[in-house]
């Protein structure tokens, strides 16, 4: 391969509306030693995504643009750099590389370390294994790593019905918890089926009245106090020495205040690359335990439309960009 060997992806000049996706040509990435080049089948698009593209999110790890969005990546291992062990050309992989720095995803090729990458799913294909990665591991890291979720244990999912609340639903079930969500009523039976315990219909009634004298152990923030102060209004609901982990908004001064008021803890939250976890969600998918949600497949030409798509805030599970066969 010529190292000036093109390839397709969508670049944007300038932080903006949906419409500065652009379909371009960019230079092709060429793997460092230790790193995998991957032919991308399809990539996820996550609430990040968009924020980043507006100038909000994670824009201050990338920059300026130009650049390409996008962390979910499937595909096929092309090429590795010396020093890889564990991956070989042919190897079907996913993966949420670098983040927060850029991983370009919306691309037909990637780089990145080898081993933020695992293997794929073997029972479902690309464009549903490219809606795993970064909704997953937010799943799984709170869950697991930050909240130590033990067996029996009362957990609130705020918009269980997201991308990120379908597969905590499903964690927190499978590590044993009681789970309660919250969704639109249009959304119940299918959580339900997923393992929610109970879900609450936050369109017509205050969660906290609900719950009151529920005793919630976790609460997993997904909505955050930006979207109906459901953070602080979460409070009221923990038992005393309980955890909010609050994923979207983190904790602010007036939080932490109020949470300690309350005999509660409260903790913000980023999403790190996790190969290791990945390999583990991978098997729970391939034995049936954690299904993945897509609402709509785009072409990658249609970036624009999946950013405006998602930014309406009523996604059932994930929104996903076809990048080639
Ligand atoms: N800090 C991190 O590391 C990190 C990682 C991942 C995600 N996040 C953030 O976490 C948030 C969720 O991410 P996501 O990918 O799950 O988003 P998403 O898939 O776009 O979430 C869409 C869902 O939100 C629900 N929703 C909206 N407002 C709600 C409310 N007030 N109460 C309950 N549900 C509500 C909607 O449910 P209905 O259809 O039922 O209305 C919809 O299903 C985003 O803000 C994202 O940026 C942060």
């Amino acid at each position: 391969m010529s190292a000036s060997a093109q390839m397709t992806a969508i670049v944007q000049h300038s932080f903006g509306a949906p419409e500065v996706l652009t379909l371009s040509q960019a230079a092709r990435p060429a793997p460092l030693p230790t790193e995998v080049l991957v032919r991308v089948h399809a990539s996820g698009v996550n609430p990040v995504d968009w924020q980043t593209r507006a100038g909000d999110g994670v824009a201050w790890a990338l920059g300026e643009p130009p650049f390409t969005l996008g962390w979910d990546v499937s595909g096929v291992v092309e090429e590795v750099g010396f020093g890889v062990t564990t991956l070989a050309p042919g190897d079907e992989v996913y993966g949420m590389p670098w983040f927060p720095r850029a991983a370009g995803g919306y691309a037909e090729f990637v780089t990145a370390p080898s081993r933020q990458f695992a293997r794929k799913p073997r029972s479902i294909t690309h464009e549903q294994a490219a809606a795993v990665p970064l909704a997953a591991l937010t799943a799984w890291q709170s869950l697991i790593d930050t909240a130590h979720v033990q067996p029996g244990q009362r957990v609130l999912v705020h918009a269980a019905a997201g991308g990120v609340g379908h597969f905590a639903v499903q964690i927190a079930k499978h590590l044993g918890a009681h789970v309660i969500g919250t969704a639109r009523s249009a959304r119940h039976d299918w959580l339900t089926g997923l393992g929610a315990d109970q879900v609450i219909d936050y369109t017509t009634a205050a969660f906290e009245d609900v719950l009151a004298d529920a005793y919630i152990d976790v609460v997993l923030d997904l909505a955050g106090d930006g979207r109906d102060n459901t953070s602080t209004r979460s409070l009221t609901v923990l038992r005393p020495g309980g955890l909010l982990v609050a994923v979207p908004g983190g904790v602010s001064p007036e939080l932490a205040a109020a949470a300690d008021a309350a005999g509660v803890r409260a903790t913000p939250f980023l999403v790190e690359p996790d190969g290791t976890a990945l390999t583990r969600i991978a098997e729970l998918i391939d034995a049936g335990t954690i299904r993945v949600e897509v609402e709509e497949v785009f072409p990658l030409a249609e970036a624009a439309r999946a950013h405006a798509r998602g930014q309406a805030n009523r996604t059932r599970g994930k929104l996903v960009l076809h990048v080639a066969s």
